[in-house]
């Protein structure tokens, strides 16, 4: 197979194309050759060293998502035979032409969806659904505020949101993104260079503040947000772009009753993805067959630049998801 390899943690240099053996499928895992992976903050961060592998995936290639065709079969399957179009997300080794995962992590691709599209839902589609519905028990006509709205996870839960008929705000450092992201359903778009945002959320809530909070940036727009925040509002706190740690304004807490909940998906163990992926198969596969949610496609690179394609990522530019494709 050829995989995208970290020679050693550092910069998007390390990443070398690299021919390997085929891996063989063990008990009840099927092997799928891959055509296109996402690009995710995550493997950038593994790239650099900073957020290894689980055990059980490989340890130097990257990659937390996929769409492809299954080409063998582990013994023990009885799910698929050979030849079906999946998608998927996995714990790492997405940035090759073959992967190998559990035949109960792996959900049957949409007909409705391309390649490019199928591949542009599992992370950021998930992330969000997970946050949103499940960590943050969201529900109809409730209001919403999602930060960096334009990320691959944002234009996700801006259309979830939507589709679940919430009020839905969104906090982006770039106007341009935000006016993309009307087309998705947004309702209010809040500029955010400086980081402040809560006055703006009380104006455009008449007061009230937002009931869920997808955050994908952290750091110092953590008190913000329990300022922009409803009584018993959930805030998830998904990603950490802006910083790993925050001041809590403890008494705010306490008086509107917050609760701040944290989530990641890769390190979670085989039975939560089972359950992620019925999620995937039931409840977006759906809703993507419909036109309910869309996926939002900035950039196709091939497999070989995947160093081009982190570079791209870590300048901030993209709106939606940019991904690899593994059969270039
Ligand atoms: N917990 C999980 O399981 C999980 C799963 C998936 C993703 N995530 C996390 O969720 C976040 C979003 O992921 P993604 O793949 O959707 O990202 P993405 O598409 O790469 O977009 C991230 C966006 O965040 C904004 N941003 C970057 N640095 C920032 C800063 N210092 N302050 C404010 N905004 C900043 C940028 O947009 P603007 O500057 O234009 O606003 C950037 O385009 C990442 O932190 C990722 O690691 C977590």
């Amino acid at each position: 197979m050829r995989a995208v390899v970290i020679r050693s943690p550092g910069g998007p240099e390390v990443l070398e194309l690299r021919d390997l053996p085929d891996p063989e499928p063990p008990h009840g895992h099927v092997r799928i050759r891959v055509h296109l992976a996402g690009v995710n903050r995550a493997d950038l961060l593994q790239r650099a060293g900073f957020y290894p592998a689980p055990p059980g995936v490989p340890a130097d290639i990257p990659g937390l998502e996929y769409v492809g065709t299954i080409d063998a079969i582990g013994p023990g399957v009885t799910r698929y035979s050979g030849g079906e179009r999946v998608y998927g997300i996995v714990a790492g080794g997405a940035y090759a032409d073959r992967l190998l995962a559990h035949e109960r992590e792996v959900v049957p691709a949409p007909a409705a969806l391309s390649d490019e599209d199928a591949a542009a839902v599992p992370e950021a589609f998930l992330t969000a659904l997970d946050a949103l519905v499940v960590r943050g028990r969201l529900v109809p006509g409730e209001r919403v505020l999602v930060h960096a709205a334009g990320s691959g996870v944002g234009t996700a839960g801006v259309q979830i949101a939507r589709a679940l008929g919430c009020f839905v705000l969104g906090t982006s450092r770039t106007a341009d993104k935000l006016d993309r992201c009307r087309e998705l359903g947004l309702d209010e778009g809040i500029v955010t260079p400086g980081g402040v945002f809560a006055a703006e959320v009380l104006a455009r809530t008449g007061g009230a503040g937002v009931d869920v909070v997808l955050d994908l940036v952290g750091g110092a727009y953590v008190p913000e947000t329990i300022a922009a925040a409803a009584k018993k509002a959930r805030i998830v706190v998904v990603g950490l772009t802006a910083g790993a740690s925050a001041q809590l304004p403890l008494g705010v807490l306490l008086q509107k009753r917050l609760e701040i909940i944290g989530t990641v998906l890769r390190s979670r163990p085989i039975e939560e993805k089972i359950e992620a992926a019925k999620l995937l198969e039931r409840t977006l596969s759906p809703w993507l067959s419909r036109g309910i949610v869309r996926p939002v496609v900035d950039r196709v690179f091939p497999l070989s630049e995947a160093a081009e394609a982190h570079r791209y990522v870590a300048s901030n530019v993209s709106f939606g998801k940019v991904l690899l494709d593994a059969r270039s």
